[in-house]
């Protein structure tokens, strides 16, 4: 693993088939050239990610967006010029140019034109797509640095620092339909947003395989980890760490890492995932708790994030309290 900050060298790696670590507004991406199957199937290898999950690519430009789409409607225009570059992923029907390992064999692909300087710069210098998910190890806490990447994939060929990332949760990604769009990931780019230029639709039953790679556990941090509310709120707090928001829990907790200090839900995003590293990696905490928020706007992004990094560690729910 190389830590580097020139793009022309990570540029030249993915142009060999190489993987390259780069920092987006949202997380840390694992990127390799979309165009080539044996780099990309490197990323599956280096993740441990099943081969039925399939890739977002990245583009810098909406002429390689021509080419990876079979068939573009004036909607996505519209979306692009509003959104891109920015943390928005749409699903579109896939041009046979984009190899089936990118999209795990589904007709579709997820493209999204990142907004960050040394992103767009990697895509154009590389002169191709790249397919990139979260750098991190399958199933667990995102990346929003590059000692967080390093710590999950020490493997890695190249990783291009560029500093904590600015908006800190994954693009908001939709799927269109005959008559609108739907929501297959929460982001920062929210429902209500959306709906000021196409109107959500709440009808269309999306079929299971259409978002292939939405698992009830994700997120997942090394250490038990717990929404705090209900009973885990009565749980002995002496060896807790806690990711506080309002500020009203903190009493009794062993440490506290406030993500926000103007109670803005964007910085509860921003610093989440930063947070779930710093106590996973902290010896002096048995046990990381998070405040809930209301589900609304940011706040569903924040609870599907927080909801499936619990999900693991649920069970021992019937272990804790008095
Ligand atoms: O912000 C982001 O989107 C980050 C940065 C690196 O761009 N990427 C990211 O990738 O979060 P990943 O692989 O961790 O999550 C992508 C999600 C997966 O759940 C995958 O199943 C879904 O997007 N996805 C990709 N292509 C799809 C498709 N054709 N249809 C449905 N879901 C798709
Ligand atoms: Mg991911």
């Amino acid at each position: 693993m190389e830590l580097i900050n020139n793009i022309d060298i990570a540029a030249q790696a993915i142009g060999a088939g190489k993987l390259v670590a780069f920092p987006t507004e949202t997380v840390y991406g694992l990127g390799a050239d979309a165009l080539n199957p044996l780099a990309v199937a490197k990323i599956f290898e280096l993740k441990e990610r099943p081969s039925f999950d399939p890739l977002i690519v990245h583009i810098a430009d909406l002429q390689q967006l021509e080419k990876l789409v079979s068939v573009i409607d004036e909607r996505v225009y519209r979306l692009a010029a509003q959104y891109w570059p920015g943390p928005l992923t749409m699903v579109l029907p896939k041009s046979n140019r984009v190899p089936d390992i990118v999209t795990s064999g589904l007709p579709t692909v997820g493209i999204r034109m990142p907004n960050h300087k040394i992103a767009l710069e990697l895509i154009q210098k590389s002169g191709c797509p790249i397919a990139a998910p979260s750098a991190n190890k399958f199933g667990r806490i995102s990346p929003t640095t590059s000692a967080h990447v390093k710590k999950q994939l020490p493997r890695v060929d190249f990783i291009l620092e560029g500093g904590k990332t600015t908006v800190g949760i994954e693009s908001t990604i939709i799927k269109l339909t005959g008559t609108g769009f739907q929501v297959l990931r929460n982001g920062i780019i929210t429902q209500e947003e959306l709906e000021k230029i196409l109107p959500f639709d709440g009808n269309s039953i999306l079929e299971e395989q259409s978002a292939p790679g939405m698992m009830k556990s994700h997120y997942s941090p090394g250490k038990k980890f717990l929404i705090a509310q209900g009973a885990v709120l009565k749980i002995e707090k002496s060896k807790a760490g806690l990711i506080s928001f309002s500020g009203n829990l903190e009493k009794g907790c062993r440490k506290v890492i406030r993500v926000s200090e103007r109670e803005d839900l964007k910085d509860y995003a921003v610093n989440m995932f930063e947070a779930l590293h710093a106590f996973e990696d902290d010896p002096d905490i048995d046990i990381i708790l998070a405040e809930p928020v209301p589900e609304t706007g940011i706040g569903k992004a924040i609870m599907d994030r927080l909801r499936k990094a619990e999900f693991n560690w649920r069970h021992s729910l019937n272990h804790v309290g008095p």
